[in-house]
């Protein structure tokens, strides 16, 4: 019980410490969280919900088993236009914001 009232009070700091949802505690999620943020949201919703480009929450995994599949698609971008971001991301920051995509999209993580 008192765990519980501990991680609520964490969840909260976080929460508006970002001014919007709790960053994830990982370092690297909470890093695609802030690219993700910055460079997705805007085609792809604040929680992978979807809009000018396709949802995601839930999906990625789903769709690329394999995580390197998902960060080629980041990289190069596809046809139906998901632009490129092999140029203007770090290698870093691409699998930081892949990882993002597929452990918190659509969760609590
Ligand atoms: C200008 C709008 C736009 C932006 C910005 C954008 N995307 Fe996309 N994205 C799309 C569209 C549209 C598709 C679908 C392309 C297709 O399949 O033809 C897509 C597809 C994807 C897919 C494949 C999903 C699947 O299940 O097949 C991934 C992964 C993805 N985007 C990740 C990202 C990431 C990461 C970023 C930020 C670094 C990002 N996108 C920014 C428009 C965008």
């Amino acid at each position: 019980m008192v765990a519980v009232l501990v991680i609520t009070g964490l969840v909260t700091v976080a929460c508006s410490s970002t001014g919007g949802g709790a960053a994830p505690s990982d370092p690297l999620l909470a890093q695609g969280q802030q690219v993700y943020q910055a460079h997705c949201a805007t085609c792809h919703g604040t929680k992978g919900q979807g809009g000018t480009g396709m949802k995601l929450a839930g999906k990625v995994a789903q769709n690329f088993p394999n995580i390197d599949d998902q960060i080629a698609v980041i990289q190069n971008g596809r046809s139906g236009g998901m632009p490129a971001w092999g140029k203007s991301l770090s290698a870093d920051e691409i699998r930081a914001v892949a990882r993002y995509e597929r452990e918190c999209l659509g969760t609590t993580c």
